[in-house]
């Protein structure tokens, strides 16, 4: 039997064709950063084998231990998205100063966290990569509320790809037998509630009481919430998406910004739930309409299901 199934390329041209003035400059780009997402997802599935896994010695811009697949993805995100002709701009998480493409002008500025959750390379666990795309701007320091698109690639027990470009979120999954990402999640809406938090709360010492009177206020409910935290916001965010809760990277008192940045990771993730049905906060401010000071901002993060962030934001605005 002939079953017709929606690859990411055709989904994309598609979505691009309600546009009049399409050229499918955004399709090329979008399809450069899927086959560095194969590639990435290849070699994520050989470091047990290769010795790519274990830290280069070097610290990132943020004195963070960069591991060899942060290097090796960063580079790869970076050429191909360069290669592909669309981008004027390509700045990541990884590298301090953004990178011009001189060579061509490009209709879009691309952000990236090529790895995150990088620290869950040496015990197998699941990683991510998180983009993020603007029309070209003469400031690449736009507020969130311009991207064209976002999302992000999960490197679980099967890769997919979640993204949206402003009209709902959709999920492709990668049929390894073919090298194709199919549509397997159409249209993904965020549950409005759930009862999953997902916090590092062994910080708990560090965050400010209203923080943990909310914390303590979700245990005593009659009917329990779960905790999960994979240390990958990808991940973590993920199974809100699907599954309903809260994520939270708050403040604390050792780093009032938090710790996640706002243009590689919080505006990219809080454009997918706000798009999926879901609600965003960064102390009672939409994180997606902040004009960033510089490109490496942190901004504390709150998201998930409306109602849990409504409750949430009971305590914490
Ligand atoms: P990255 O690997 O890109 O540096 O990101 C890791 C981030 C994020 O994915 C996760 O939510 C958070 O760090 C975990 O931090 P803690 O170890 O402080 O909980
Ligand atoms: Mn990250
Ligand atoms: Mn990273």
């Amino acid at each position: 039997m002939y079953n017709k199934v929606i690859t990411l390329t055709e989904f994309i041209l598609k979505e691009e064709r309600r546009f009049k003035k399409a050229t499918g400059s955004f399709t090329l780009l979008l399809t450069q950063i899927e086959n560095a997402a194969k590639i990435i997802a290849s070699h994520i599935k050989k470091t047990g084998l290769v010795d790519i896994i274990g830290q280069t010695g070097k610290k990132n811009v943020y004195q963070e231990e960069v591991q060899k697949l942060d290097e090796f993805s960063d580079r790869l995100l970076i050429d191909m998205v360069s290669e592909s002709g669309q981008a004027h701009a390509v700045a990541s998480e990884e590298v301090e100063k953004p990178i011009y493409i001189k060579k061509n002008s490009g209709k879009y500025s691309v952000f990236f966290d090529p790895l995150d959750g990088s620290s869950n390379i040496s015990v197998n666990i699941t990683m991510g990569t998180i983009f993020s795309i603007y029309h070209k701007a003469a400031d690449l320091k736009q507020p969130g509320d311009k991207q064209v698109a976002a999302g992000y690639i999960i490197y679980g027990t099967s890769v997919m790809f979640v993204y949206s470009a402003g009209a709902g979120v959709n999920g492709f999954t990668l049929d390894p037998s073919i090298g194709a990402f199919i549509l397997s999640h159409p249209n993904i809406q965020i549950p409005a509630k759930g009862r999953i938090y997902t916090i590092n709360e062994g910080y708990w010492n560090l965050y400010d009481q209203s923080l943990k009177n909310y914390l303590s206020s979700i245990k005593k409910e009659e009917k329990p919430y779960k905790t999960r935290y994979a240390a990958c916001m990808v991940a973590d965010v993920h199974r809100i998406l699907f599954q309903g809760g809260i994520f939270m990277y708050p403040s604390d008192s050792k780093h009032p910004q938090g710790k996640l940045r706002l243009m590689y990771e919080v505006n990219p993730m809080a454009f997918l739930i706000r798009e999926a049905g879901g609600l965003a906060t960064s102390n009672g401010n939409d994180p997606l309409k902040i004009k960033p000071l510089s490109l490496d901002q942190r901004v504390p993060i709150a998201l998930g299901s409306k109602e849990e962030i409504e409750k949430y934001l009971k305590y914490n605005s």
